[in-house]
């Protein structure tokens, strides 16, 4: 059965002979952070008997499936949320610029005074207080400011996405929602009108040393029990409440950091690629986690009206750590050499020019430092269009220049990480992606999809509109392969 369903899948993709129409009561999705689509295939091999070994078996999986580009956690949250990439999202990455926004009132003092142009941030430097767990949540004094309906505002990160988003329609359609993630700057999936969530639980990950993978284990155990308190119909304390649970959420979901921690901090075997001792540990433990929420809906007899979708929302660079080398993100600015308003860096460079007309020269001027920057690409212009990020001149989001380094490179001057996501690699983008449930004929599909389809997939799945968010309409997306009916 299992064999022929695969033979079928390779034989006939993209399309299923009958695609899966059923409507689900719920909707749980996860993104274990860092989880590669050739993690599952590893993992599956040393835990056959695993929970999700055992959801693949009734599972679409997706072996060719790709993040938003750039791949950090905020832009990549965004797409699956939205269904849209940054040109559309306007969400670029938790730490970037924007040439409409002015500074936070908290370190300006003033509202939209001057000239625009500012460092766009939605993490934990957005709370009251990130060392504490609970943090007080955002302080709006914190927030960056822009021009909304013609007044300066201090913009949530619901504000900073230009789309609508799944949770903000499904909770519009008279059904409840919930969402758990690392910082209350999650806000960000609440979508332009800020209702998308019943209840968010938003402890503040920086309260922990996000390099000790027991602590973050401990962190991660709060959404597993807030996960398991929704499947209750309850909310935990510190919750975020709006509409309080009458049941279980239609839609709920969240993340798991532990497998990022374990990548950044142990990483994977020189030679063998397989997962250090410590990376399985973390594996193990979402794998167990996501046991726990099975049993509870099996409980709850609602398993089998239950889709259950992982899909994370970035890699890590490198998998091989042969090719890990860092490189101080200082020497970025003296080698553009033209005035540079922001640059964002990771395991990727977004480089905002003061001058946009700088632009050729500041291209020149990196091409000189190909091999003392260790770039692979340089993008801009006419291929930054071209490419699908958007258009600088016409979109003060959308950086001027994109350099992206050769894979492993990592431009910081860290002395605990040695991988690292946010770039434009596949392993910072090709990861873990399937859908599971009790109705589906295990079929692998090959060929690329993209995390961002499963926003339209969720709705249609709750017998919802795919086409009412509006980043599919205005990208032309489409439901994911499976589902289309
Ligand atoms: C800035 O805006 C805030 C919030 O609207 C207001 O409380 C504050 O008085 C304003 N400050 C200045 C200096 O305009
Ligand atoms: C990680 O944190 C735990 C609990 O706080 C502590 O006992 C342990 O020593 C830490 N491990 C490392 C490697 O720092
Ligand atoms: C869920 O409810 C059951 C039965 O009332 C209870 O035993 C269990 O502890 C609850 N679990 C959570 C996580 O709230």
């Amino acid at each position: 059965m299992l064999l022929k369903a695969l033979a079928f899948a390779a034989a006939v993709a993209p399309a299923l002979a009958t695609d899966n129409d059923k409507v689900y009561k719920h909707v749980v999705t996860f993104s274990v952070d860092g989880l590669h689509g050739s993690d599952v295939e590893k993992y599956v091999a040393k835990r056959p008997d695993s929970t999700i070994a055992t959801l693949l078996k009734t599972a679409y999986e997706y072996t060719d499936c790709y993040t938003s580009a750039p791949s950090d956690s905020y832009p990549g949250v965004a797409a699956f949320v939205s269904g849209a990439d940054p040109r559309t999202t306007g969400i670029w990455y938790d730490d970037t610029y924007d040439r409409s926004f002015w500074s936070p009132y908290s370190t300006t003092g003033t509202n939209c005074s001057g000239p625009p142009g500012a460092e766009v941030t939605y993490d934990e430097t957005k709370d009251y207080d990130s060392t504490k767990v609970w943090s007080g949540g955002i302080d709006p004094a914190n927030l960056p400011q822009s021009i909304i309906g013609r007044k300066c505002t201090w913009t949530y990160p619901h504000q900073r996405i230009r789309v609508n988003t799944i949770y903000e329609i499904v909770e519009a359609s008279g059904k409840q929602t919930a969402y758990t993630d690392k910082h209350p700057a999650y806000d960000m999936v609440r979508g332009p009108s800020g209702k998308g969530l019943s209840v968010g639980y938003f402890p503040e990950i920086q309260a922990f040393d996000t390099t000790n993978l027991t602590q973050i284990i401990g962190y991660d155990q709060m959404h597993v029990n807030s996960w398991l308190a929704w499947i209750n119909g309850t909310s935990l304390v510190n919750s975020e409440v709006q509409d309080p649970l009458t049941g279980i959420p239609t839609l709920f979901g969240g993340n798991f950091q532990a497998v990022s921690v374990g990548q950044k901090t142990y990483g994977y075997v020189a030679g063998s690629l397989d997962f250090t001792p410590e990376l399985l540990r973390a594996l193990d433990f979402v794998d167990n986690s996501i046991g726990q929420v099975v049993s509870a809906l099996k409980t709850k007899g609602v398993f089998d009206d239950t889709l259950i979708i992982v899909a994370s929302k970035h890699g890590q660079a490198p998998i091989d750590p042969t090719l890990y080398n860092k490189v101080d993100q200082a020497l970025l600015p003296p080698a553009i050499k033209v005035p540079v308003a922001f640059i964002t860096t990771d395991d990727i460079g977004l480089v905002f020019l003061v001058d946009a007309r700088d632009t050729d020269a500041a291209v020149d001027n990196l091409n000189g430092q190909r091999d003392a920057l260790k770039i692979d690409d340089i993008i801009s212009g006419d291929r930054l269009t071209y490419l699908g990020y958007g258009d600088p001149s016409t979109d003060p989001a959308v950086p001027n220049i994109i350099i992206k380094p050769k894979l492993g490179t990592i431009y910081t001057t860290s002395t605990s990480k040695i991988a690292e996501h946010g770039g434009l690699s596949d392993d910072d983008r090709k990861v873990a992606c399937f859908a599971s449930a009790t109705n589906i004929e295990r079929t692998v599909f090959n060929h690329q999809v993209f995390t961002k389809e499963f926003a339209p997939t969720i709705l249609q799945a709750l017998g919802l509109d795919p086409m009412s968010l509006q980043g599919v309409v205005a990208e032309g997306g489409k439901v994911i392969d499976g589902f289309r009916g």
